[in-house]
């Protein structure tokens, strides 16, 4: 009996207590909460929760921005620049206890492709076609996050991006939309895990929302002409499939598209992504954007440009603080009213909700030891590197490097680098935990093989001094191993060029080396694809593996070895020239397909590695392709299959890329386009069978340019490998 009285007061004095301060009681349902909340704020308050602002150290150079020294408590959002967990909980603190109604602040920062554990750019993860990798290695990163008090990242970056003197190439998964949605859910899927309640999971933002890989002529920050065609077939679906696996908020991009900057594009936030899609998290504006529409010339003044970002659907201010400013003078001014407030601070509250902020604030301390490069980490940063490197070149299967190799020389600017492998925006990586190729080397390979190193010469410049030295170790050795590539700060934000090759340095140390006679593995370490026309028939192998971040050495003396086997396919089309981009797999069919018709006349129009490209040390035959029927109906389903068989003498890994392409459309559809993917690892003489169900409605159908699915009957290719299945589709 006393048990049950004992139960009667607790329940009692819990009811009271939280009677007052339902927001408070976490026994009730998320949106009661926000709504009791929502309905105890002030106008000031309210106004506030949509205002990010920055803390601490800034060191993206793109953002040179004041640190704010006087936080208001309350604050919705933090830019958390320094990543101390004891520094963050201090600020939260002040929020919890000094703010009417205790809201917690929202951590944001850019954990783009590992904090400290800094894994390969996105850009070579799309090389390894691993999603269930890429989940790992971003699961891995929220939890570094969340330990350093991050609760939200402003990734993954799903912009299909077809121009590689863009240096935000480096930044996603590629040309290709099905891809770039695939890993983009992926990596949703890493950040937040199954709950974002989940102590060790952060809110994940697909940016940027939409069309920016398409900035004219590679530079950053240019406006885009996009049609609404080009716009639903290609930039949208990939922020649609992040969407739909749960992303959080969704981030605005800088450029216009055709004349409407993203940040106050009414027809991209409210009616597509809010109406039409049916999206409940929240949309930040990108750093400074809305004082930016002022320089972009659709608004006068910063209130102005408050006032269009507002109603156009952008419902977080990052940085500038015109929200701050000018929303309580909109009101006022009857431009906009207190209902369309609340429905941008219910989104942001049901985040914080979501995020178990109100009953966790503050970050659990666990010493730096525990909180970064844990054994197991750094091995998985070490198998997506090993994973995205793509074999691009093997002439007489030089490598793996056969037993009687003694010497090596290993030569270029790129081979003692610690930084440049970090990649961009790898702000807490830090170059001491880097495995340089050198180092990698080293390892693999003991006192079994001799290593004689020269610099040769740095990334640019014309300082071509080394050039002899290099050559008098090449020439006494077996073979180069030659590391060229980028500096880490020529992708990434505000990192256009106007030409993708090497600089011509670089270029003239390959031909200098030539006259050692001594075969040359080329490994290359950059952020977008490369233009190497004129390298590449003067060397023997060429390993690109991209900026691997800290655990790349060893991944590729794996490979060099023969330990690893690589597995890598591009994610994106390689040109001969700069001047052939955009050249991308997936373009529409030209209007004279024969002869020599509209090609260049001076280049070859083929690529020089076409996307899903990738050598392998063993050979896999694709055999006895079939489908389930030759005719479908629009309601019913295929399934197609094809037997892999390993026939080399090494073990190795697969992607099975499975492409459909439709001839005759009412609308003129791409040669061939991805619709499915599967990796697999065979040993020698295995084989192993893989299926693609094929859903008509969702794997054939296509879009105009009103967004609207169509599916049209007729006939259908499904490409896998050599193999080629031709069916009808019928009403
Ligand atoms: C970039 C975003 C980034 C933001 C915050 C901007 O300059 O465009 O991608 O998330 O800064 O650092």
């Amino acid at each position: 009996m006393w048990r049950f009285l004992i139960l009667f007061c607790f329940v009692n004095i819990h009811k009271n207590i939280y009677s007052q301060l339902v927001y408070k009681d976490s026994m009730q349902p998320i949106e009661t909460r926000v709504q009791d909340l929502l309905k105890r704020m002030t106008l000031k308050e309210k106004i506030l929760q949509l205002n990010q602002y920055t803390f601490g150290e800034n060191d993206n150079p793109n953002n040179i921005g004041e640190e704010i020294k006087n936080i208001p408590a309350d604050i919705g959002s933090l830019i958390y620049l320094n990543i101390n967990p004891e520094i963050r909980n201090n600020i939260q603190r002040k929020a919890i206890e000094e703010s009417r109604l205790g809201i917690p602040i929202l951590f944001g920062f850019d954990v783009i492709h590992g904090l400290r554990t800094v894994y390969p750019i996105p850009l070579a993860q799309a090389c390894s076609f691993n999603p269930k990798l890429i989940t790992a290695a971003c699961r891995m990163a929220a939890k570094e996050a969340t330990l350093s008090g991050i609760n939200w990242t402003f990734s993954p970056m799903v912009d299909i991006a077809r121009d590689a003197r863009w240096g935000r190439i480096a930044e996603g998964y590629g040309e290709d939309p099905y891809l770039s949605g695939v890993l983009g859910a992926a990596s949703v899927k890493g950040y937040q895990s199954e709950s974002l309640s989940n102590p060790y999971s952060i809110a994940a933002c697909l940016k940027h929302f939409v069309g920016y890989g398409m900035s004219e002529g590679g530079r950053d920050y240019r406006p885009t002409d996009i049609s609404k065609q080009a716009l639903w077939e290609t930039y949208l679906p990939p922020f649609e499939m992040g969407i739909k696996s749960g992303a959080a908020t969704i981030m605005s991009s800088f450029n216009d598209i055709s004349g409407i900057p993203a940040t106050a594009n009414h027809y991209l936030l409210n009616d597509v992504l809010k109406n039409k899609w049916n999206f409940k998290g929240f949309v930040v504006s990108d750093w400074n954007a809305i004082e930016q529409l002022t320089y972009q010339g659709v608004a006068k003044d910063r209130k102005e440009a408050a006032y269009k970002a507002f109603t156009a659907g952008l419902d977080m201010d990052m940085r500038d603080n015109a929200y701050g400013e000018f929303l309580e003078e909109l009101i006022e001014g009857n431009k906009i009213s207190e209902e369309q407030i609340d429905s941008a601070v219910v989104r942001i509250l049901r985040l914080k909700f979501h995020l178990g902020l109100f009953e966790r604030p503050y970050t659990t301390i666990v010493n730096e030891a525990e909180r970064y490069l844990q054994k197991e980490d750094v091995k998985l940063a070490s198998l997506l590197a090993e994973e995205s490197m793509v074999l691009l070149k093997n002439q007489n299967k030089l490598l793996p490097l056969s037993p009687s190799v003694q010497n090596i020389a290993v030569i270029g600017p790129l081979a003692k680098n610690k930084t440049d492998l970090l990649g961009s925006w790898a702000f807490r990586g830090n170059p001491k935990d880097v495995e340089t190729i050198y180092e990698g080397l080293e390892k693999e390979f003991g006192n079994k093989i001799r290593l004689n190193y020269a610099l040769g010469c740095k990334k640019e410049g014309n300082d071509i001094s080394g050039f002899e030295e290099a050559l008098k170790v090449a020439k006494t050795s077996d073979l180069i191993i030659l590391c060229l590539g980028e500096d880490k700060s020529w992708s990434g934000e505000n990192a256009s060029r106007s030409t993708i090759a090497l600089p011509r340095i670089q270029e003239e140390l390959l031909t200098h080396l030539k006259k050692a006679e001594k075969p040359i593995v080329l490994i290359l370490s950059n952020g977008r694809p490369l233009e190497l026309a004129r390298i590449e028939p003067h060397v023997d192998a060429i390993v690109e593996i991209w900026q691997p971040g800290i655990a790349g050495g060893s991944a590729l003396a794996g490979i060099l070895s023969g330990r690893l086997s690589p597995s890598g396919k591009l994610s994106v089309t390689f040109p001969r020239t700069t001047g052939q981009i955009p050249i991308y797999y997936n373009m529409r069919q030209t209007a004279r397909p024969y002869g020599n018709m509209g090609n260049y006349q001076d280049i070859q129009t083929t690529p020089l590695y076409p996307f899903g490209y990738g050598l392998s040390y063993t050979n896999f035959t694709y055999t006895n392709a079939r489908i389930s029927s030759n005719k479908v109906r629009k309601d019913e389903k295929l399934t197609a299959e094809v037997t892999i068989i390993n026939t080399g003498k090494s073990s190795g890994k697969e992607t099975v890329l499975w492409y459909i392409a439709d001839p005759v459309c009412s609308i003129s559809r791409p040669i061939k386009e991805l619709k499915h993917f599967e990796k697999c690892y065979l040993l020698p003489g295995e084989s192993c069978v893989l299926r693609f169900e094929i859903n008509p409605y969702k794997d054939l159908s296509y879009v105009n340019s009103s967004g609207v699915r169509f599916l049209e009957s007729g006939k259908f290719i499904l490409y896998v490998g050599t193999e080629k299945l031709i069916f009808e589709v019928v009403e």
